[in-house]
């Protein structure tokens, strides 16, 4: 039986009986009585599995010698329990064939070694084959089952926004422009290239959030959620920022703040949950290797409550810290990352809900609160990385919408579809985003956001 090297470790085929293995070759240690053990990799789970290849193979000496990181092989041999440490089984071998060479192994990038997480960001397209970046895309691919997985079996409806929209939904200008590029038949204008009016005579931009069409169905539909990529063209080069990530957005009719802030301790803690439970092997490398506590810490959150606290208060536990922060703590100021990171790791030590910020600093969309100053807004925070999550109640009165669009100069018109949701049956309804790659970061315990997606964009990377 041809099986996945996941399958045959964890005891799927019978002990003794024949299986084949397909994968790259991690690592050939020949040894003194004449056998070679073969690391052989398929991606399927973080262990390789050993290949034992006895001498007397056909193309023992000719070509089982010659292997190297990289190869492809095809291993077909009998699975036996395994005498080395850490290993469930192995396979002693009845062949295997070199499916592709490695061209020159000197200058292979991917050497069976510690490499720079810098110099495997230029390799890319090779960096899946190391350890590291097994485990995370492996850790990321649970994470969006498990979120896929929690909205079904709560009654959700996952739709899919678009890509191309007109709006600015976080009304913040950050946004990529679409251009149409028939270079032999350019618009032009006044003797120049008009790109400003291109998405077929319209100007058009990449969605930096799909919210505020999400909210369309979930005034229909009760329970929805977007999960799909976004884009900022904020020119930040940070850590957390990325131009192109992947955001999930749920939104819930007749939702209020404390019921928002409750779902998305409920879903980050279903998360977690799911990463311990399926992804065990992949997270006790990334203990030894990236974040020593990396799996008591995720336990950790998931059995105590998330901290509570309102900008307002925060902002006083900030001034009165006495720590020194390299920006102002005002009311009035927006968090920064280093005052977000204090609140959650110095603080509380576990994350923080921040609800409550002022008006004048968060998006029009979001529910002015009966003081007048601040508006109905939520930040989860997160230790080691800040925030997570940012969300809201929506203004569901037409008039006090209204009121906010004008304050923040967005033109009534343009934003006529979306003030017919507060005309037509309006209902409280509120929703959150959650960052997936800074959600990957943070339960990876990375140090850079680029390394939490295949291939990030950023100012000054768009390879491949
Ligand atoms: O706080 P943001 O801007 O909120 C929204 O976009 C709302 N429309 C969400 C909603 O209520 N439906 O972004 C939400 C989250 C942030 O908390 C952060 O985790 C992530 O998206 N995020 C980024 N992640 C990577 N790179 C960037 N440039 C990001 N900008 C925001
Ligand atoms: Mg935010």
């Amino acid at each position: 039986t041809t099986t996945s090297v996941q399958q045959a470790l964890a005891g799927h085929i019978p002990e003794g009986g024949e299986v084949t293995v397909r994968g790259w070759v991690r690592t050939r240690r020949d040894s003194k009585a004449g056998l070679s053990f073969v690391n052989v990799s398929d991606g399927s789970c973080f262990s390789p599995i050993q290949v034992v290849a006895p001498s007397a193979l056909a193309n023992y000496e000719s070509e089982i010698k010659r292997l190297t990181a990289g190869c492809s092989v095809i291993a077909t041999g009998t699975l036996v329990k395994s005498q080395g440490q850490g290993q469930s089984y192995e396979i002693q071998a009845e062949s295997i064939e070199v499916v592709g060479w490695v061209e020159d192994p000197e200058t292979y990038p991917i050497q069976p070694k510690a490499h720079s997480l810098e110099f495997l960001r230029e390799v890319a397209h090779l960096r899946p084959r190391t350890n590291l970046f097994g485990a995370v895309t492996r850790i990321r691919h649970c994470l969006a089952q498990a979120a896929h997985r929690y909205f079904h079996e709560n009654g959700y409806f996952w739709i899919n926004t678009p890509i191309v929209t007109t709006s600015d939904a976080e009304g913040a200008g950050q946004m990529f422009r679409i251009s149409t590029l028939d270079l032999a038949n350019l618009p032009m204008r006044e003797g120049k290239v008009d790109f400003s009016r291109d998405f077929f005579g319209k100007e058009a931009f990449l969605t930096v959030s799909g919210q505020l069409n999400v909210e369309a169905f979930c005034l229909a539909m009760s329970k929805v959620y977007t999960f799909g990529p976004t884009f900022r063209a904020e020119n930040s080069h940070t850590t957390r920022h990325l131009a192109e990530f992947w955001m999930i957005e749920p939104e819930i009719a007749f939702a209020d703040l404390a019921e928002n802030a409750r779902i998305s301790e409920e879903f980050l803690k279903y998360l977690f949950r799911a990463v311990l439970d399926e992804r065990a092997d992949d997270m006790a490398f990334i203990a030894e290797r990236v974040q020593k506590d990396a799996v008591t810490r995720l336990e950790g959150f998931i059995n105590a409550p998330f901290e509570r606290i309102e900008y307002t208060e925060a902002v006083s536990l900030l001034q009165k810290s006495g720590h020194t922060f390299e920006f102002p703590v005002e009311w009035g100021l927006d968090l920064q990352t280093e005052h977000e990171r204090w609140l959650t790791e110095q603080h509380v030590g576990r994350p923080v809900v921040v609800t409550n910020y002022p008006e004048h600093i968060k998006a029009f969309y979001m529910r002015l609160n009966d003081d007048g100053r601040t508006v109905a807004a939520m930040d989860v925070l997160a230790p080691g990385i800040g925030e997570i999550i940012g969300g809201a109640q929506r203004e569901e009165r037409l008039d006090v919408l209204d009121a906010r669009m004008d304050q923040f100069g967005l033109d009534r018109e343009h934003y006529g579809w979306y003030r017919d949701f507060r005309r037509y049956g309006t209902v409280p309804h509120a929703g959150f985003g959650l960052g997936f790659e800074r959600l990957i970061v943070y339960v990876c315990g990375l140090s850079n956001i680029r390394d939490a997606i295949p291939y990030p964009r950023a100012p000054g990377q768009a390879e491949y």
